[in-house]
């Protein structure tokens, strides 16, 4: 039987790679002291695969073709798309057999989420991938959710995509590590991208430590679009949290980082 090995989620701004030193000294020493925890308790917890929930940013998917989330099926993935990002492209072995299973698994809890097996990958799942996996070697599974262009799944319906990510998990025989990343508040390349939200980051992140999932999935609409559209990214941590439905989250750091126009923050679901 398959197994949960590893669960969390992390920001990824695009400015933690690539322009890493802006950041005031002591947030980015919290932030990356976080990441470090992740990536040492991903290492011990030795993934057969991992699974990345995470958006596109337009590098695959556009309007006019744009699924509510897609589950990639590809052999390899070779990213980042961005040459700014100051990471070189590599290709990355994909697991695609599992990726096929956690799609009939969806389908058979009346979720169908597209898939494809060709797509490259973005800062979205490389700024994470990169820092929990720096050798870039453990084959992963990309699953896309849709946080650019409403309309959007709803958190209720992530956290049923993530429990059937699991059922997937469960029934294999893999040792799976996920990691849900976006988020949480930001509105890149708006004219309000300098306002951070850090109440409702805090907030936000207050819920999960308790454990208080009805209420997270109760999060509206209106209240997270006002932390910025990039805040619609908290579905990567609610669809992993649907993985790890049986696990408890624990936030590990949380820095308002206006040099990355990003509230960064990072968590395990342990
Ligand atoms: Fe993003």
């Amino acid at each position: 039987m398959g197994s949960l090995v590893f669960a969390g989620a992390m920001s990824h701004a695009p400015g933690i790679a690539a322009f890493t030193s802006a950041a005031e000294e002591g947030q980015r020493q919290r932030f990356f002291a976080a990441v470090e925890q992740a990536r040492e308790q991903l290492a011990q917890a030795r993934p057969d695969v991992l699974v990345v929930i995470a958006p596109d940013h337009f590098a695959n998917f556009f309007i006019d073709n744009m699924p509510a989330a897609c589950v990639t099926t590809a052999e390899s993935y070779v990213g980042p798309i961005e040459d700014w990002l100051g990471m070189p492209k590599t290709r990355i072995p994909g697991a695609p057999a599992l990726a096929r299973s956690i799609l009939a698994r969806a389908f058979a809890n009346d979720i169908e989420p597209a898939f494809s097996e060709s797509v490259e990958l973005d800062h979205g799942v490389m700024v994470a991938l990169k820092l929990l996996t720096p050798d870039l070697d453990i084959p992963i599974v990309w699953i896309m959710q849709n946080c650019q262009v409403p309309p959007l799944m709803s958190l209720k319906r992530c956290y049923a995509l993530g429990r059937a990510v699991r059922e997937a998990i469960d029934a294999s025989t893999l040792r799976v590590a996920v990691v849900g990343t976006g988020g949480l508040s930001h509105a890149p390349g708006a004219a309000e991208a300098d306002q951070l939200d850090p109440a409702f980051d805090r907030h936000f992140l207050s819920l999960l430590d308790q454990n208080a999932i009805p209420e997270v999935l109760a999060l509206t609409n209106e209240r997270i679009d006002a932390a910025g559209f990039g805040a619609w990214e908290i579905r990567q941590w609610v669809t992993a949290l649907g993985v790890a439905h049986d696990r408890k989250p624990r936030t590990l750091a949380y820095e308002d980082i206006h040099a990355w126009d990003t509230g960064c923050a990072v968590a395990l679901y342990e």
